[in-house]
C-alpha cells in the first residue's frame, strides 16, 4: 500500500474553475501545496515573493505581467495557456544549475510527445512546433552562502485558439493552432510535473541533457546570436552535457554559457 501526501489545495481565485482540482490532487505526486489564481502578474513573482518552505505548485488562468527571459514579456492572456510556476528546493550542486531549463524543457517535450504533438527544443529555454515558439521556461534561483536555496521553475505554454498579437503571430503559435487538438490542462500539467520530479529525484543519473540535445533543432545550422549585446554569425556545433553551445565563430570554436539565438533567422549550411 502507498500513502501520498496529504496535499493542500489553496484556492486563492474567485471560483478557480479554471482548473480541475481534484484531478490534480490526485495525480500529482510529489507536491504539498498547489495554489490557484484566476488573475496574478506573474507567477514566479509570486513564488519569489512568497518563498514557501514546502515545494509549491502556482498555477494561474491569466498573467498580467508575465515574464520571460532577458527581462521580455510572456503574453499570458485569459484561458487561452499554462501558466505555472514551481517552488523546488532540490539538492543539487550550483555547478548544475544550468542544466535545470533543459531538464524542464525536456520536461515539457517528452508530455508533449505522449500527447502526439511534435515538438522540438530551441537553446536555451524554448519550446518549438513548425518553427513558431510554443512554450517558454524562466527558472530563477535564490541562493545563500553559495548554497542553492530554492529554484522557482516557471513554465508558459500557448494552448488555445490563435496568436493574434500583430506583435509576435509570424513567431508564436498554439497547440490548437497547429494541431487543432485542444489538450486537457490539468493533464498536461501532471504530466510535466510528475516528469521534473522523476528527474529532480535521480538529477545525476537522469539521460535528460542526451534526449536535450537530440531534440535540440540548432544544432548543425547557422543561426544569429546575440551576446553579451553584439550580435554573430556562428555555426551551432553542438551542446555540452552542460547546457552551452558548442559554436564555430570566425572558424574558432568557442563555448558559450549564456546569450540568445535570435528568432529563427537559421542559415542552411
Ligand atoms: C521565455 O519565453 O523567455 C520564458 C517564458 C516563461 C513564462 C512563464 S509563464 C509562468 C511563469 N511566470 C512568469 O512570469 N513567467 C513564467
Amino acid at each position: 500500500m502507498s500513502f501520498f501526501p496529504i496535499y493542500n489545495i489553496i484556492d486563492i481565485s474567485n471560483n478557480g474553475d479554471f482548473m480541475n482540482k481534484e484531478y490534480l490532487k490526485n495525480n500529482i505526486k510529489n507536491i504539498n501545496n498547489i495554489v490557484l489564481f484566476d488573475e496574478i502578474d506573474s507567477t514566479n513573482t509570486y513564488l519569489k515573493l512568497n518563498p514557501s518552505n514546502n515545494d509549491t505548485l502556482v498555477i494561474a488562468n491569466k498573467q498580467t505581467s508575465g515574464r520571460g527571459r532577458l527581462g521580455r514579456t510572456f503574453i499570458s492572456n485569459k484561458d487561452n495557456g499554462l501558466y505555472m510556476s514551481l517552488l523546488v528546493r532540490p539538492n543539487i550542486s550550483l555547478d548544475n544549475i544550468n542544466t535545470i531549463t533543459c531538464m524542464v524543457a525536456v520536461a515539457i517535450k517528452k508530455s508533449l510527445d505522449e500527447l502526439n504533438i511534435n515538438t522540438s527544443i530551441k537553446w536555451v529555454n524554448d519550446i518549438y512546433i513548425n518553427n513558431k515558439k510554443l512554450a517558454g521556461i524562466l527558472v530563477e534561483s535564490s541562493i545563500k552562502n553559495n548554497t542553492l536555496e530554492y529554484l522557482v521553475i516557471g513554465i508558459g505554454i500557448n494552448l488555445y485558439g490563435n496568436i493574434i498579437d500583430e506583435n509576435i503571430k509570424n513567431i508564436a503559435t498554439t497547440i490548437e493552432q497547429e494541431t487543432n487538438v485542444k489538450v486537457n490542462k490539468e493533464d498536461l500539467v501532471v504530466r510535466i510535473v510528475n516528469k521534473i520530479y522523476e528527474y529532480l529525484n535521480d538529477f545525476d543519473n537522469s539521460n535528460f541533457m542526451d534526449i536535450y540535445i537530440s531534440s535540440s533543432f540548432v544544432i548543425g545550422k547557422y543561426v544569429d546570436l546575440n551576446m553579451h549585446g553584439n550580435k554573430y554569425k556562428v555555426c551551432i556545433k553542438g551542446i555540452t552535457k552542460k547546457g552551452e553551445l558548442i559554436i564555430i565563430n570566425n572558424d574558432i570554436e568557442q563555448i558559450v554559457s549564456s546569450g540568445e539565438i535570435t528568432r529563427m533567422i537559421v542559415y542552411e549550411e
